[in-house]
């Protein structure tokens, strides 16, 4: 079998970094938010490792929601439409202080459109937490408040984000071999 780390070429963000950065943006959270009770939205399925790293680093009550999204349309070209879906019972963001947790904000379309959805659904503050930022790829102009990594424009894999819905589970985010996806 493959041993799915012989796949990367270079180690982009180190396990320790990440550690480190994550501590520090939670303690960043927890004083922004002392006095608030912030509802943590994370967006599945990409972030679902950064969010629980990370709400393990906040010191201060919060609750926890998810929600899907994906864009659609042909295969070469996303149609730019965002489907959000929450899971059963919905999701009360009615006056609530929302923090939505990413792993990656490339074109930007995801959370622009999350942060409409949440904003219709009557929210009273929204901001963006993201492990990755990738500003070099965006079209649709929104920035996150918490940013724990800005990275070039390279092919990347682990610590939740995937490439064909595998290497999520690496605990470093490394750059793909290319001969991995031009096979
Ligand atoms: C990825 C990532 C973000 C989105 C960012 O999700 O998790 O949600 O793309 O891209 P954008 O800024 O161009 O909208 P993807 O659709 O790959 O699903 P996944 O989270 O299940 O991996």
């Amino acid at each position: 079998m493959t041993d799915i780390v012989n796949s990367v070429g270079q180690i982009l963000i180190t396990e320790e970094e990440i550690k480190a950065r994550v501590t520090e943006i939670g303690e960043r959270i927890s004083r922004d938010y002392a006095d608030k009770e912030p509802l943590i939205v994370a967006v599945l399925s990409g972030s679902f490792i950064f969010a629980s790293d990370l709400v393990r680093a906040l010191s201060i009550p919060v609750d926890i929601s998810f929600i899907y999204a994906s864009s659609y349309g042909d295969s070469s070209e996303s149609s730019g439409q965002v489907d959000i879906k929450t899971g059963k019972g919905g999701l009360n963001a009615e006056g609530r202080d929302i923090i939505i947790v990413e792993d990656i904000v490339d074109t930007g379309r995801t959370l622009s459109a999350v942060k409409q959805f949440l904003f219709d659904k009557g929210a009273n503050s929204v901001e963006i937490c993201t492990f990755l930022d990738k500003p070099s790829r965006r079209i649709v102009p929104i920035e996150a408040k918490y940013m724990c990594f800005d990275i070039p424009n390279e092919f990347v894999v682990g610590y939740g984000l995937d490439y064909a819905y595998k290497y999520r589970q690496l605990p470093f985010v490394g750059i793909l071999k290319p001969e991995i996806y031009e096979k």
